[in-house]
């Protein structure tokens, strides 16, 4: 019977290009793999990839090429001098970078004729392939329907946010923000603790009560006041969390424990409170951080 799945170039074989890699070989797709150090390319080979000298090889005859690499400059380099080999082609850019990168590239592969899809991987290595895997795209809409099936092969949760090829990126620096920032943020708790003796697992069912009676719930109601644009509150004003985050800034002075991030939201608190709205919500924090 004919292969009927579209075969496809994975460009770059380092921890992510491996994965996805891996992912295509289990569903079937004829894959052809080339990475700058070769021998990263044997085990896919042993599994059934089929191996490229140089990028040319890899695009020669592939409908769809797959990038991850470390850099969108990278991508660039690799594709511009086989631009001309593979237009028509569909360009599967799975590299992290800046918004305004993806939409460079995005640029530069409309006027080269190739058809463009900008990704971001919302997990590791370790996740592609399983249905639960979050994807993101952005691009022309046509393609990722055409393209779906595909996509989804990489993670089944393949999402397309918009036209623009620069919104994959926007929203995978969000949720990376959302990681540092939170994770930080208990890490912080942490190393305020550690200054009584207190081992990490003993802190912790304690920053789990916390996280999911107070923290997680009030993540949907900061999203409705923010959609609303009304932070009028019954739970808690910035002027007491004005007097709170000081206790907080001068208690880590006083121990010893990097004052870094209270300060930064001190100063957001503050900058609120001194344009007028020291009665609302903790949430009014969206409009001082959306205005650098
Ligand atoms: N790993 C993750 O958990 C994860 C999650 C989400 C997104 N991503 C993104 O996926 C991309 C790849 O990540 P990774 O984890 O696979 O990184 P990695 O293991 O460090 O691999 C980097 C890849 O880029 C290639 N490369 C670097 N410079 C190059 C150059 N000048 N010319 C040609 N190839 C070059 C490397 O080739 P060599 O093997 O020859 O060095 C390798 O194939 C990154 O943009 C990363 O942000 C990774």
């Amino acid at each position: 019977m004919t292969n009927t799945k579209p075969t496809v170039a994975v460009l770059g074989l380092g921890m992510m290009g491996a994965a996805l890699t891996g992912a295509l070989l289990r569903n079937g797709n004829t894959t052809t793999v080339w990475n700058r150090s070769a021998a990263k390319a044997e085990p896919l080979v042993a599994e059934g990839a089929n191996f490229a000298q140089d990028v040319s090889d890899a695009v020669k005859s592939s409908e769809v090429i797959v990038v991850c690499v470390s850099t969108y400059g990278v991508v660039k380099d690799l594709l511009e001098p086989v631009a001309s080999e593979i237009r028509g082609r569909v360009v599967v850019n799975l590299t992290s970078g800046t918004p305004e990168e993806a939409r460079g590239m995005s640029a530069w592969a409309v006027q080269a004729g190739i058809r463009y899809l900008d990704g971001a991987i919302m997990g590791v290595p370790q996740m592609i392939g399983l249905p639960e895997t979050l994807i993101f795209y952005g691009g022309p809409s046509d393609l990722f329907a055409e393209q779906e099936a595909l996509l989804k092969v990489l993670g089944g949760e393949a999402v397309h946010l918009g036209e623009d090829a620069g919104v994959a990126m926007i929203y995978d620096l969000a949720l990376l923000n959302l990681l540092w920032s939170s994770l930080t943020g208990y890490l912080q708790a942490q190393a305020l603790v550690s200054t009584t003796g207190a081992p990490a697992e003993a802190f912790l069912p304690f920053a789990k009560i916390w996280m999911e009676q107070v923290v997680m719930p009030s993540i949907p109601e900061s999203a409705g006041e923010v959609d609303a644009g009304s932070y009028v509150t019954d739970v808690s004003s910035l002027d007491v969390n004005k007097a709170a985050i000081k206790h907080l800034v001068d208690t880590c002075r006083e121990l010893g424990v990097d004052d870094g991030m209270p300060v930064a939201v001190q100063k957001l608190i503050d900058k609120r409170v001194s344009q007028g709205h020291g009665n609302h919500s903790l949430a009014s924090l969206f409009e001082a951080l959306r205005q650098n």
